[in-house]
């Protein structure tokens, strides 16, 4: 059979050596980054200005699984995005080789083993449950029935101060008009029962913290499932405030980052309450909003951030004008010339919003230390000269302490000042250097990089307050990921 490559429309695909085993491709092809657990071979493969992810499996597994992922990308699903099937590969000698999956390289994320490096810690734990959980909701939402959940069957993005989880093994899902209860409780199940083995796992090769317990946190998922479940599809009867109710409803929603098309109302049988059911619900509600109002494209809990900032810059500049105009305005002079003022040797290292956040939250720090005001450049600047080139390297980062870069806020406000300004040294750049995947390391091992590394504690619910850091849990270090070929 000739070499078949179905999906992409993208010719530059028939030149990878599709006649040698993935196992032994010429590491010119190869990008270094870290890498999940996997029954396959999965290798990442540069091309052009991207990074592929090629999965070696037999093709009528390549085929369903390339399906599966196109339909859930036209659901929206936070998922791999499909590439092409690769089938028909033979060796020069005629010999036959594996079908191939690609996949496109998810770019800043990173599988849960490579969010530790010396063990996995509870409240990290916590998040990527939390995310995994979500996700499934959505899956379940969908129709989506997984069939292997696992923490290394998803992929995790840095969210603000949470993680987002996305599907990228989808070889033992189907899509249903409409799952069943006992569908839902046993793809729960399966979770629980894989996501307990692999904390076991890492409990054995003592990269678990001491104080997780690995069935407590295999329930966990359970608990937080059923929570979302719950708020996102169950009728609750009422019987006066009907408005007020349906309100409440749709705000809590939102709150969770769920947006809601349409309610169901019914009567109770005997005619004295009312009923009310979330119809459609959508993930990304401060996603949405974001994008409608400055085109950022960012994850939910970036955007909710994000959002958070708009408002209080609003509010600062006085008030109540049009909401598109306060966005617009914030866009230019808050939000991107601090994306501009990092380097561009360092942009690989952070997405844009997530840096943002971060600043956010070490402008906050600094306040705090000081007992002053501190501008956004002064912040951004003490963060790009202190926190974000050391993110790599933790001994680095632990070195450089609050006092000492307090100390030096005097200079920075002296060349920084309290507002940018306005002129872009990017100008013809709409991208100003970001986007894409960022450049592997050559020779160092993959690393990963850290929220803030100053580890103040704060409270839960913080996140809502702009000036606040989220969450402190992931102060920590930075990674060496494993990889299996
Ligand atoms: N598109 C992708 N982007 C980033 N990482 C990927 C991608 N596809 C695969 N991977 C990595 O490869 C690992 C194994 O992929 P997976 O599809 O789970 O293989 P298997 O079916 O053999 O278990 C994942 O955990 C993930 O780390
Ligand atoms: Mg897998």
């Amino acid at each position: 059979m000739p070499l078949h490559i179905t999906g992409a429309a993208d010719a530059a695909l028939i030149e990878l050596p599709w006649e040698i085993p993935l196992s032994a491709w010429p590491e010119e092809h190869i990008a270094a980054l870290p890498r999940g657990l996997s029954r396959h071979v999965v290798r990442f493969v540069r091309h052009g200005d991207g990074v592929l992810a090629v999965k070696e499996t037999n093709p009528e597994i390549a085929h369903k699984e390339f399906e599966i992922l196109r339909e859930l990308e036209r659901h929206h699903a936070p998922c791999v995005h499909p590439v092409a099937v690769v089938s028909g590969r033979t060796t020069p000698g005629g010999e036959e080789l594996s079908a191939a999956l690609v996949t496109e390289h998810l770019s800043y994320s990173l599988p849960y083993r490579a969010l530790f490096s010396s063990a996995l810690r509870q409240g990290t734990l916590k998040r990527l449950i939390g995310a995994l959980s979500v996700l499934l909701v959505r899956l379940h939402l969908l129709g989506f029935y997984w069939g292997d959940v696992s923490l290394s069957n998803a992929l995790f993005r840095r969210d603000a101060a949470e993680f987002s989880a996305y599907l990228v093994d989808a070889e033992t899902g189907a899509m249903h008009p409409r799952l069943t209860d006992g569908q839902r409780a046993y793809d729960l199940e399966i979770a629980t029962t894989n996501i307990t083995g692999e904390l076991l796992d890492l409990q054995g090769s003592e990269d678990l913290d001491e104080s997780v317990d690995p069935f407590e946190i295999g329930e966990r998922l359970e608990k937080k499932y059923h929570r979302l479940w719950q708020a996102l599809t169950e009728a609750s009867t009422h019987t006066s405030n009907i408005r007020m109710r349906i309100a409440e409803r749709v705000r809590e929603l939102n709150e969770l980052g769920f947006d809601l098309d349409e309610i169901d109302m019914q009567t109770t049988d005997d005619g004295t309450a009312i009923a009310i059911r979330p119809k459609i619900v959508d993930a990304g509600y401060h996603q949405r909003r974001l994008m409608r109002l400055t085109g950022l494209d960012v994850q939910e809990n970036q955007a909710r951030r994000l959002l958070n900032d708009l408002d209080e810059y609003r509010a600062w500049r006085g008030g109540d004008g049009d909401e598109h105009y306060a966005a617009h305005e914030w866009l230019t002079a808050m939000f991107e010339p601090t994306v501009r003022a990092v380097p561009r040797a360092l942009r690989g290292k952070l997405e844009p919003a997530q840096v943002y956040h971060e600043i956010l939250d070490h402008r906050w720090y600094l306040a705090e230390a000081s007992e002053d005001d501190v501008s956004l450049p002064v912040a951004t600047a003490s963060y790009v000269k202190n926190v974000l080139p050391q993110k790599a390297d933790e001994k680095a980062v632990l070195g450089r302490s609050l006092a000492e870069m307090t100390a030096e806020l005097p200079a920075l406000r002296e060349e920084h000042g309290d507002s940018y300004e306005r002129a872009d040294p990017y100008v013809n750049d709409n991208t100003h250097g970001w986007g894409g995947v960022p450049e592997p390391e050559e020779t160092e091992p993959p690393t990963v990089r850290r929220q803030s590394v100053l580890g103040a504690a704060s409270a839960e619910g913080d996140a809502a307050s702009p000036r606040s850091p989220a969450s402190a849990d992931a102060a920590g270090t930075p990674a060496t990921a494993p990889s299996v070929a």
